[in-house]
């Protein structure tokens, strides 16, 4: 194993990786799709399903894919491989890492399109076009950018190349000092924000209500399928992106731990965001469900109203764009690292293969908001809402539902007790949960939806 020796450089590389694997999962699945599924799912039930999800679901299999990570030290695909091999049993596992890798180059693709419009909105607030607006005005400047399809795949292209950019230069330095910087100043705006929602809308009660009243009656099967997808999404989990940050990971450092705090840490990100949004959208009467733009036609609103809140909203919807690189980044990984050991290319050759294709299959949701809106695929579904649904609520289960009972059940003993060495406490109640509750979770919800 290639760890660093000195005691200096292995705390660095511990805190570096929760600081990339934080970086991964804070991102607009937060900001931006924590808040709007909640809004089309009918608030507090939705809520209560995603947190249940999270840390019943979500965390046992966060450390599940570290450990593969750790245990295997290469790309997913070739991690699963040696793994499933070493363990002896069907090379069949690898499908882990192809499923992975696919649902990678989906996410990627409409991630990128929807983090253009967040970049494209820190020229807008600059320019001060939402000072004193209203609500209709809002919606109507939102309306108006994505329905223009060549600057939304304008900016589409320029978030992609930077995200190439970065990538190639490795999951090094640029990641770090980003994370480590810009994460808790984002946190810091959140709640500026908060607390301008909690003092200034008058309807922060309401909001609270909202999110954290479950009205059962509202209660529908396909919101418990959005809200298991959200938890993987939010958490970067079932496709391998932790994975191939894991494989990076120092063998001292503990996985459940890292694995509880990036959790907690992501979950407050995403209340923080709605406890943001939904008194704003209850105080100018804008409608809960109303989708993608939740956050493009509220957030403007309130920084419209504060002194100087054009530059506070420039500088929030700069930060947003970075959490969003962060995010792209651990997208890439998976395939990117495939790339490199299988074709033995450079990282940046990588890095532009894997981001040129996903850019290409990106175009199709860039033009699902203007001059594809009425281009359906799946069951009515534009090419956004298709990419989003397979990817977050089929593959992503999917593939965390495989990880789960590969850790299971099949991977050799001997190296869950290395990994979870510094674990003993909790290793009863993952193993129990890795094995039952979490597949059984998993397939229930399917069942339930799709039959
Ligand atoms: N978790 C990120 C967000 O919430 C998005 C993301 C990054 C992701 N890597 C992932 C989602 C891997 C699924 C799988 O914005």
């Amino acid at each position: 194993m290639s760890n660093v020796t000195s005691a200096h450089g292995m705390w660095s590389s511990k805190m570096m990786f929760i600081l990339a694997a934080a970086g991964s999962a804070v991102g607009l699945g937060n900001i931006w799709r924590f808040p709007y599924l909640a809004g089309e799912n009918g608030g507090g039930v939705f809520v209560l399903a995603y947190l249940v999800c999270i840390f019943l679901i979500g965390v046992p299999i966060l450390v599940s894919e570290i450990l593969l990570g750790r245990a295997g030290r290469q790309s997913p695909i070739n991690s699963m491989r040696m793994l499933a091999k070493q363990s002896g049993a069907s090379s069949f596992w690898q499908v882990i890492g192809w499923l992975g890798a696919l649902a990678g180059f989906m996410i990627l693709s409409f991630y990128a399109v929807i983090a253009g419009w967040a970049m494209s909105y820190v020229v807008e607030m600059a320019s001060g076009n939402f000072v004193s607006i209203n609500a209709e005005q809002a919606s109507t400047v939102f309306a108006e950018f994505t329905a223009d399809a060549v600057s939304v795949v304008g900016w589409h292209s320029l978030f992609m190349a930077l995200t190439i950019y970065i990538a190639a230069r490795g999951v090094g330095k640029g990641l770090e000092t980003t994370v480590r910087y810009l994460m808790p100043a984002l946190l810091v705006l959140l709640l500026v924000l908060v607390s301008y929602s909690a003092l200034a809308t008058g309807h922060f009660v309401e909001g609270l209500k909202f999110l954290f009243s479950p009205d059962f009656d509202s209660f529908n099967v396909d919101s418990l399928l959005v809200a298991m997808g959200q938890a993987f999404f939010t958490l970067s989990l079932g496709m391998g992106a932790i994975m191939a940050y894991g494989a990076y990971m120092p063998k001292d450092a503990s996985i459940i731990g890292t694995a509880t705090t990036i959790a907690l840490l992501d979950t407050s990100v995403a209340l923080l965001s709605g406890l943001v949004i939904f008194p704003l959208v209850f105080a100018n009467g804008l409608e809960t469900g109303q989708g993608p733009g939740l956050m493009f036609v509220t957030l403007p609103i309130a920084f419209g109203q504060m002194p100087g809140g054009h530059i506070f909203g420039a500088i929030f919807f700069t930060l947003v764009s970075f959490a969003a690189i962060t995010s792209s980044i651990s997208l890439m990984e998976p395939a990117v690292a495939w790339v490199v050991e299988k074709l033995d290319s450079s990282r940046a050759k990588g890095a532009m293969l894997v981001g040129v294709i996903a850019w290409i299959l990106g175009l199709g949701s860039a033009f699902s908001f203007n001059i594809g809106a009425d281009i359906t695929l799946l069951a009515g579904m534009t090419f956004f809402d298709t990419m989003d649904y397979l990817s977050n609520n089929v593959m992503l289960p999917l593939g965390g539902m495989l990880i789960a009972v590969f850790t299971g059940w099949v991977l050799k003993d001997q190296l869950i007790e290395e990994e979870l060495a510094g674990d003993k406490v909790w290793l009863n109640l993952w193993r129990l949960i890795t094995r039952f509750v979490a597949p059984t979770g998993v397939m229930v919800v399917f069942v339930m939806t799709f039959l």
